[in-house]
């Protein structure tokens, strides 16, 4: 049983910690011009371009995000995200969206089908219904009511290359990739480029989501980080957001995004947030990371970005200010 009075100076500790790292924080605040969004991956500079067009307008940071979420959602050219994403063993293209507010709302659709908008589904998860995660047919079936239309989401590329990894079968999706060469993102060694995305608004304030098909190949019904809250995305108006892209078995383990949130809370910079995510998975599990890939990337209050990735070549991109797109390389714990 804790001791009476040990648990009492554990707590006036733990408020001293706390009151430092908030002025450390208020010390470090930046001069920021808002609004702003950040993207996983360089190619989602389209994405970006989308959110900004609410963002610039002075709109809110969720019907930003919502909407740059959506132009990678539709691009058949993406095989790891909505549209043209790469199927399960069986063929089929599930897909996994979460999505978060400025008011602590949440949202989340796991292993939906035939719905192009995982991130719009979300969305109406968290507003118009009592539960956060809705799954498989349930997902779908509340999307139909919601007046979404059902759409092939396997497009003929994605069905040659499935048709290709079917002749071995080998069930070891990031093998059969590094193979294949299908690889959209550079850096992205495996066979993830999901898009985690965060905003802030002129406002100030924050909003999240994430979007994927998953890994290609997978089992059915496996689901990653991306449609869990606090894995794949965390937003704590108060605090800031992070989100996720990569193997998200290894994301859920820590709960990566949380994990940055909470790091941002207790005064870490939102890249110091993302390396300790990182750095946390990497003692964790540094036998079983060979050819994975996984970044954060991180946004703070006073409007701070920074990213963090396990391995060399994991890059992101942002708008801020007048509106230009910056996109930057991570920094990273292995080299190639
Ligand atoms: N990060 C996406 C996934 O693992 O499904």
């Amino acid at each position: 049983m804790i001791n009476r009075r040990k648990f009492l100076r554990h707590s006036v500790l733990s408020t001293g910690a706390i009151l430092l790292a908030q002025q450390l924080n208020a010390k470090s605040k930046l001069e920021v011009k808002l609004p702003l969004v950040i993207s996983t991956w360089a190619p989602n500079v389209k994405a970006n371009k989308a959110a900004w067009e609410i963002l610039s307008k002075s709109g809110r940071a969720i019907d930003a995000i919502e909407k740059g979420v959506m132009v990678t959602e539709a691009d058949p050219e993406d095989t790891s995200v909505g549209y043209g994403g790469l199927p399960d063993r069986d063929g089929r293209v599930t897909l996994d969206a979460c999505i978060m507010d400025e008011l602590g709302g949440c949202g989340s659709v796991m292993c939906i089908e035939n719905i192009i908008h995982p991130v719009s589904v979300a969305r109406l998860v968290m507003e118009k219904t009592p539960h956060v995660v809705l799954v498989g047919e349930g997902a779908y079936a509340f999307a139909l009511q919601q007046g979404f239309k059902k759409e092939n989401l396997l497009t003929p590329n994605s069905e040659k290359i499935w048709k290709e990894w079917l002749k071995s079968s080998k069930y070891n999706p990031m093998e059969t990739m590094k193979h294949m060469k299908e690889k959209r993102a550079p850096g992205s060694i495996d066979n993830h480029d999901t898009i985690g995305m965060l905003a802030m608004d002129v406002n100030g304030n924050l909003s999240g989501a994430c979007s994927t098909s998953g890994m290609a190949f997978k089992m059915k019904g496996r689901v990653g980080d991306s449609p869990i809250i606090g894995a794949g995305l965390f937003v704590d108006n108060e605090v800031g957001a992070a989100t996720a892209t990569g193997v998200g078995e290894e994301v859920i383990r820590i709960c990566g995004s949380h994990t940055g949130v909470e790091e941002m809370r207790y005064g870490k910079s939102p890249r110091e947030a993302c390396q300790i995510a990182v750095e946390r998975m990497y003692k964790l599990r540094k036998n079983n990371l060979n050819d994975m890939q996984i970044g954060f990337i991180a946004v703070n209050k006073s409007g701070e970005m920074g990213a963090f990735a396990l391995r060399e070549g994991f890059n992101y991109c942002y708008r801020i200010g007048e509106g230009v797109d910056v996109v930057k390389d991570a920094e990273f714990l292995l080299k190639n």
